[in-house]
C-alpha cells in the first residue's frame, strides 16, 4: 500500500510480539526539514494504537533543548546524518571527486507499507543520491533493516559507509559481545556503556574468529533468563562493523553495517550499493533472543531437515595421509556404529600432500587415487552412507597449476602478493572466468561422485584483497561466494553445504541462508567446546552446529577427556565423529553406538525445540537443554567445567517446562555414566513432579567430577 508520508507520517509495524514505530514527520526545526525515518519506539508489542496515540508518542518523545546546545532538536534517523543535527557516527558517508556530497540530507518522498514491512524512498536532490530503506518486523518479532543507495548524478560517488542505527534507552547499560581466536571462537566479553563508542570491526574479509557475531546491550546483569536486552547483528560474511554509542546529549544507539575499504564502492551514474540486512532483537534475556532467531532460521528455504545425518569427518583421523585401505576401513567402522554420512576432508586433490600446494586444482590426485575416488565412494554407498567432500574454493596455493596458469586471478593490492597465510592466497572470484572455472570444476565433482555434501572451507583472512587493478573487492567477493553456493545448490538438488573457516571464522545470519551447517571451531576439546557451543547457539540453531566426538586426547589443547564428556558435549549439535575410530576400543565402540542411538531418538526434538541455558549454583555447572516445541518433553545436560568451593551445590531448577503438566525427570547413563557422579535419590530412580515445582523449586544438584556431563530426560506423564 502506497503511503503519502505527509498524510501518514507515522507507521506502527507490529509482528511476533514486537512493535516498531517509525516517524517521518518533518521537524519544526530549520535543521530538520529532511524527515528521514526516525524510530520512536522499538520493543515489546504496544497493542493497537490510534492515529492520535501515535501522534502523542511523537510529542512525548520530542527532546528538550536548552541554551548552549544545537538550537533545534537533533533527530536520530535510522541512517544517522549530520544534516539532522546528529553529531555521532554518521550512517551515510562518502563524497564526490570535487569534495561535494559528503553531508547528505535525505527527504522522504514516498513509502510503501506491506503488512509489517515499510519501504521508504529517500532523496537528496542536491547531492544526487537516492536511498531505498526497508524496515521490517518479521513474524518471529525480529526487526531488520536494509538500505540501497543509488547515485543519480553524472559524477561518480565514492561511498565510505552506509549503515543503520537503532535507538536504545539509557537503561541499557551493559554490553555483551564476543572476542576469540583460532580454536577459541566466541569468547564472551562484557563492558559498561559509557559516553563514547564501543566499536567492533572485522577487516578479515570474513567475520573472523574474533567476530563480535552479534552485539547485545541491556539492563545491568542481563542473563540468559532475564533482563531486557537489545541485540544487533550484521548479516554479512565479509567485513563488518557493529557498535553501541552513547552521546552526551542523552542518546544511545546500537548500529551496524558492512565495512567498506577505501575506494571499494565507487558508484557510477545509476549504480547502486545495497547494505546487508541488519537484524535487531529486543527480548527478555538472551535465551529468548536465541529462540527468536531459531524460529526465523527454521522458516528459511535453505534450512536443513531435522533428521541430521550422523557424520564422520576423517580430518583428525588421517589428516593428509590418504590411502584407500585405511579410509575404507574407517568407513566400515563408522557404518558399524550408525554413521550416516562419510566426509573426506582436505588432501584428496591434485598435488595436495600437505598444506603447501594444490589449492585451486580441483581434480582428484591420480597418484594417491589411481581409480579416482570411486572405490571409496562406492564402498561408502554400499555401507548405506552418504558421501561428502571437502573443498576450499576461494583459495589458491601459489604452488598449483591454477596459479601458474592464471597468476592474475590471485588477489593483491599492489605488485607483490599479500602476506601468506597457511601458504595460500585468495582467488579473485569476482573475475567471471575464475568464478566459472570453480563452478564447472566443483559441479563436475558433484556429478561424477554423486556428492551430497560439501564442507566448504576458507582458511585465511583476506588481506590486501584487491583486483587486477588493485581496487578493493571484498564486498564483491563475498557476494560472488554466495552466488557460487546458491548456483551449485540449485543445480544439484539436495546438496548440503557446511561453512567452515579454519573452524568458526565464517558464521553469520546471511551465511545461514545459504548453507545447512557451520563448523563452530577446530577445537573439539569438550572443555572448550562447551563454551563455544553455548555461545554459538546464541545466533545459530543447533541443527546448524557441527558437533564432533574426537579422540581422547584433544589435538588442539592436549587435554585428555572421558568418552562420556566428549559424547555428552557433542550430542547438542549436528553429531559427528572426528577420530581415528580404528584406534577405538571395543568398549568405546559399544558406548558410541549407544550415544548414536540416543542422538537419533532425540534429534527431531533437539532440532525443533526451544533452547534453555542456565548457570547452576555458583556457575561452576552449566545446564543446557532443549524443550520440545509442545513442551511434552525435554532433554538437558548438566556440565561441570570447574571444581567448586560448594559441595553439595543446592537445588537446581529445571526451567522451560509447562507449569501445569507433570513430568518424569530421569538421568540417562551411557556406559558407566559420568565420572564422580554422586546421584541424589531422584536421579537414580527418576522422579515425577509438576512443571511448576521443577521450574520453581527444582531438584537437588547431582555432583560430578570436573569435565563431566550428565544427561537428563524429561517427559510429560
Ligand atoms: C580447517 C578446518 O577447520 C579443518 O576441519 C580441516 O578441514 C582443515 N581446514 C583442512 O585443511
Amino acid at each position: 500500500m502506497k503511503l503519502d508520508p505527509r498524510q501518514t507520517p507515522i507507521v506502527h509495524l507490529r509482528a511476533g510480539g514486537t512493535s516498531l514505530i517509525v516517524d517521518t514527520t518533518p521537524g519544526t526545526a530549520s535543521t530538520d526539514t529532511a524527515s528521514q525515518p526516525v524510530i520512536l519506539a522499538w520493543g515489546p508489542d504496544l497493542g493497537d494504537l490510534s492515529e492520535p496515540a501515535l501522534q502523542a508518542i511523537r510529542t512525548a518523545s520530542t527532546a528538550t533543548v536548552q541554551a548552549g546546545e544545537l538550537s533545534d532538536e537533533s533527530r536520530l534517523g535510522v541512517i544517522p546524518l549530520a544534516s539532522s543535527g546528529w553529531m555521532g557516527r554518521p550512517g551515510l558517508s562518502g563524497h564526490r571527486a570535487d569534495g561535494s556530497g559528503w553531508s547528505p540530507r535525505l527527504v522522504c518522498t514516498g513509502a510503501d507499507l506491506e503488512g509489517s514491512r515499510v519501504t521508504y524512498q529517500l532523496l537528496d536532490v542536491q547531492a544526487g543520491l537516492d536511498v531505498e530503506l526497508v524496515l521490517e518486523v518479521l513474524p518471529q518479532g525480529l526487526v531488520r533493516a536494509r538500505a540501497e543507495l543509488t547515485n543519480t548524478a553524472p559524477a561518480p560517488y565514492f561511498l565510505d559507509e552506509l549503515s543503520v542505527a537503532l535507538p536504545l534507552p539509557l537503561t541499557a547499560t551493559e554490553i555483551l559481545d564476543f572476542a576469540g581466536r583460532w580454536g577459541l571462537e566466541r569468547a564472551p566479553q562484557r563492558s559498561t556503556v559509557e559516553v563514547g563508542c564501543h566499536l567492533r570491526e572485522s577487516r578479515h574479509g570474513r567475520p573472523g574468529f574474533a567476530s563480535p557475531m552479534a552485539m547485545f546491550c541491556g539492563e545491568t546483569g542481563f542473563s540468559f533468563e532475564r533482563g531486557r536486552v537489545w541485540g544487533l547483528h550484521v548479516a554479512h560474511s565479509g567485513n563488518g562493523r557493529t557498535w553501541v554509542a552513547r552521546t552526551s546529549t542523552g542518546r544511545q544507539v546500537i548500529g551496524g553495517g558492512e565495512l567498506l575499504l577505501p575506494g571499494e564502492i565507487a558508484l557510477g551514474t545509476g549504480d547502486s550499493y545495497r547494505t546487508p540486512w541488519i537484524y535487531g532483537q529486543c527480548t527478555e534475556g538472551l535465551d529468548d533472543a536465541a529462540r527468536q532467531l531459531y524460529r526465523w532460521e527454521r522458516t528459511l528455504p535453505a534450512h536443513p531437515d531435522v533428521e541430521r545425518p550422523v557424520s564422520l569427518n576423517v580430518w583428525e583421523a588421517v589428516y593428509f595421509n590418504h590411502d584407500l585401505p585405511t579410509l575404507t576401513a574407517l568407513a566400515e567402522r563408522a557404518a558399524s556404529i550408525g554413521v550416516e554420512r562419510f566426509v573426506l576432508d582436505d588432501g584428496w586433490f591434485k598435488g595436495r600432500r600437505n598444506d603447501r600446494a594444490g589449492l585451486g586444482d580441483w581434480t582428484v590426485d591420480a597418484d594417491v587415487w589411481p581409480g579416482g575416488l570411486h572405490p571409496l565412494v562406492d564402498r561408502v554407498r554400499e555401507l548405506g552412507m552418504e558421501f561428502g567432500l571437502w573443498v576450499e574454493p576461494e583459495m589458491i596455493n601459489p604452488d598449483s597449476d591454477l596459479a601458474r596458469a592464471h597468476p592474475e586471478w590471485i588477489m593483491r593490492a599492489r605488485d607483490e602478493l599479500p602476506a601468506e597465510w597457511r601458504h595460500q592466497q585468495v582467488l579473485n572470484i569476482t573475475i567471471p572466468a575464475a568464478w566459472e572455472y570453480l563452478h564447472a570444476a566443483i559441479g563436475r565433482l558433484i556429478d561424477e561422485y554423486g556428492i551430497g555434501y560439501l564442507k566448504w572451507d576458507h582458511n585465511r583472512d583476506l588481506i590486501e584483497a584487491g583486483d587486477a587493478g588493485g581496487r578493493a573487492v571484498v564486498h564483491e567477493q563475498t557476494l560472488a561466494c554466495y552466488r557460487l553456493m546458491d548456483a551449485l545448490r540449485a543445480e544439484h538438488p539436495g546438496l548440503e553445504i557446511e561453512s567452515c573457516a579454519s573452524g568458526g571464522g565464517r558464521i553469520d545470519l546471511e551465511m545461514l541462508t545459504h548453507v545447512q551447517r557451520v563448523w563452530p571451531s577446530d577445537c573439539i576439546d569438550p572443555h572448550e567446546r562447551q563454551s563455544i557451543m553455548r555461545w554459538t547457539s546464541q545466533i545459530a540453531a543447533p541443527e546448524y552446529l557441527g558437533s564432533h566426538i574426537a579422540s581422547p586426547r584433544s589435538h588442539t589443547t592436549g587435554r585428555v577427556s572421558d568418552l562420556s564428556f566428549r559424547a555428552g558435549t557433542a550430542l547438542w549439535g549436528h553429531l559427528g565423529f572426528e577420530w581415528d575410530l580404528l584406534a577405538a576400543s571395543e568398549e568405546d565402540l559399544a558406548q558410541l553406538r549407544q550415544w548414536v542411538t540416543l542422538f537419533k531418538a532425540h534429534r527431531p526434538n533437539l532440532f525443533s525445540g526451544d533452547i534453555v541455558r542456565r548457570d547452576v549454583a555458583d556457575g561452576s555447572m552449566w545446564l543446557h537443554g532443549v524443550v520440545a516445541a509442545d513442551r511434552s518433553s525435554a532433554m538437558f545436560q548438566l556440565a561441570t567445567r570447574e571444581r567448586s568451593p560448594l559441595s553439595p551445590r543446592g537445588m537446581m531448577p529445571i526451567p522451560g517446562l509447562d507449569p501445569d503438566r507433570t513430568y518424569r525427570l530421569q538421568a540417562v547413563l551411557v556406559g558407566d555414566g559420568p565420572d564422580g557422579l554422586v546421584a541424589p535419590p531422584w536421579a537414580a530412580e527418576g522422579i515425577e513432579l509438576p512443571g511448576s515445582v521443577l521450574g520453581q523449586v527444582g531438584v537437588h544438584t547431582p555432583l560430578l567430577n570436573p569435565d563431566q556431563v550428565l544427561i537428563l530426560t524429561v517427559r510429560a506423564v
